[in-house]
């Protein structure tokens, strides 16, 4: 098990490239199940959590190859089961879902069951197959989804779900007629997989808003397609620039789909502009405390809430964090706590009162943004800080430390023997 050391108070500058979007990657790989061909996908960000899927599709009876362009045959398919090891593991493995019972008419997943931070649902993902016409079994923890074919309808989801709604998207593609999902998620990565869905020859209109339409297709072919850049690698950049009063050029990322962080960051006192295929992040002067309220895009993205708290815990003044997609998403509090940061939680809201330093500390990871936080707050505190459970980390961040190591940072990941 390996864990990452980092000697805090160097400031960051130079320049990163940011990698594929890990959360755009996973349902794409699953969309390879929809076509009776080969498809390539290049710029797959070369995370724990792709290979994860890798080895779910490969399992399924479909060959994959590659890394960073990666090529996946789903056309014998052998196997409709994404078992409880590799559920538990992510998640995200419930995308196979939609794509198994629209092309093969049967599926059998893992129910996911609660994770660390919070109890996530499927309920949406399910009403809208039954919906289409799937009749759905829950028995030993499994749920089984059985259809000759889909067919269209309107769903109206309870929430805005992201996975929910890309499982809805795609088993919507091969259903017959004519599929309205309302309440759908808007972040990018949707769209994105819509994108790729068009591409195979779907016809989807509006993704991207609220209110997405699919006309049925019988069959979709095989394409080629470069994965978009992670909005969230980059924010993390971001925010890693800004706490070290740095000077960074985030390179590749979509600045487009960074407005709620760059809004935020400005509020705190950082220059941002946008410059040669990327935005360049300053700060010179005084962090003020910010407020921020966690949203389904294009709010503030829950996914970047950990990272601001780090900002927050060095910031001039009292700032007010409020969680609001899910509820036990503050499993980093106690961690930065423990470094010398203010932070007051009640519900879901925390309050943060800034303090000039952190001290580094021995921490340890919890999730995967939770494990980015305690790294940004080891750039900023002072002297050691030792992250241990940094596999959090290499589900959905790549080469971090040798990226911030790259902007100057004095940080490394050390491989420890044992038990952590
Ligand atoms: N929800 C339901 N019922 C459902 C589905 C969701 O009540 O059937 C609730 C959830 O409990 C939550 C809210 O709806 O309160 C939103 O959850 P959503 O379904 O949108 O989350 P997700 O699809 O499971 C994706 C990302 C997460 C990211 C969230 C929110 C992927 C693979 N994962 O999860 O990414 O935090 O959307 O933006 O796309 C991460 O990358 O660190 C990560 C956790």
């Amino acid at each position: 098990m390996d864990k990452i050391v980092i000697e805090g108070g160097q400031r960051l500058q130079g320049e990163v490239r940011i990698s594929g979007a890990k959360n755009a990657a996973l349902p794409i790989l699953c969309s390879s199940i929809l076509t009776g061909g080969r498809c390539v996908f290049h710029n797959v960000p070369v995370l724990n959590d792709v290979r994860t899927m890798g080895r779910l599709l490969a399992r399924l009876g479909a060959e994959v190859e590659g890394e960073r362009s990666l090529t996946i045959s789903a056309q014998k398919l052998t196997d409709f089961v994404a078992p409880y090891d590799l559920v538990k593991t992510m998640r995200a493995s419930v995308l196979v879902l939609g794509p198994l019972v629209a092309r093969h008419g049967r599926a059998r997943v893992s129910l996911p069951g609660g994770c660390a931070i919070g109890a996530r649902p499927i309920d949406q993902h399910l009403m809208g197959l039954e919906a289409m016409g799937a009749e759905i079994t829950l028995s030993h923890g499994y749920v089984e989804a059985r259809a000759k074919r889909l067919v269209g309808a309107r769903i109206v989801c309870d929430v805005p779900t992201v996975t929910g709604t890309e499982n809805l998207l795609m088993a919507a593609c091969l259903a017959k007629g004519l599929t309205v999902i309302e309440n759908a998620a808007r972040e990018p990565e949707v769209e994105e997989l819509a994108r790729v869905l068009v591409k195979m020859g779907a016809r989807i209109q509006g993704a991207g808003t609220a209110i997405v339409t699919i006309e049925g297709v019988d069959e979709l072919q095989p394409i080629e397609h470069a994965i978009i850049p992670d909005r969230i690698e980059a924010g993390t950049f971001m925010v890693a620039a800004a706490i070290t009063r740095g000077d960074v050029l985030v390179r590749d990322c979509l600045p487009e789909h960074l407005d709620a962080v760059t809004a935020k960051l400005r509020a705190a006192g950082a220059e941002i502009t946008a410059e040669d295929g990327g935005l360049r992040v300053r700060a010179a002067g005084p962090l003020h405390a910010v407020d921020i309220t966690t949203q389904p895009y294009p709010g503030f993205p829950t996914d970047m809430q950990a990272q601001f708290m780090v900002l927050a815990a060095i910031a001039d003044g009292q700032s007010v964090i409020t969680e609001t997609i899910f509820e036990n998403r503050y499993m980093h509090v106690q961690e930065l706590a423990r470094m010398g940061a203010e932070i007051h939680v009640d519900g879901r809201t925390s309050i943060i009162r800034g303090r000039p330093a952190l001290e580094g500390a021995t921490v340890m990871a919890t999730d995967l943004r939770a494990s980015a936080s305690l790294i940004l707050a080891g750039l900023v505190a002072a002297g050691e800080t030792e992250v241990l459970r940094v596999y959090h980390l290499d589900r959905g961040y790549e080469k971090l430390e040798r990226k911030l190591a790259s902007l100057g940072a004095r940080v490394r990941r050390v491989h420890v023997a044992g038990e952590q």
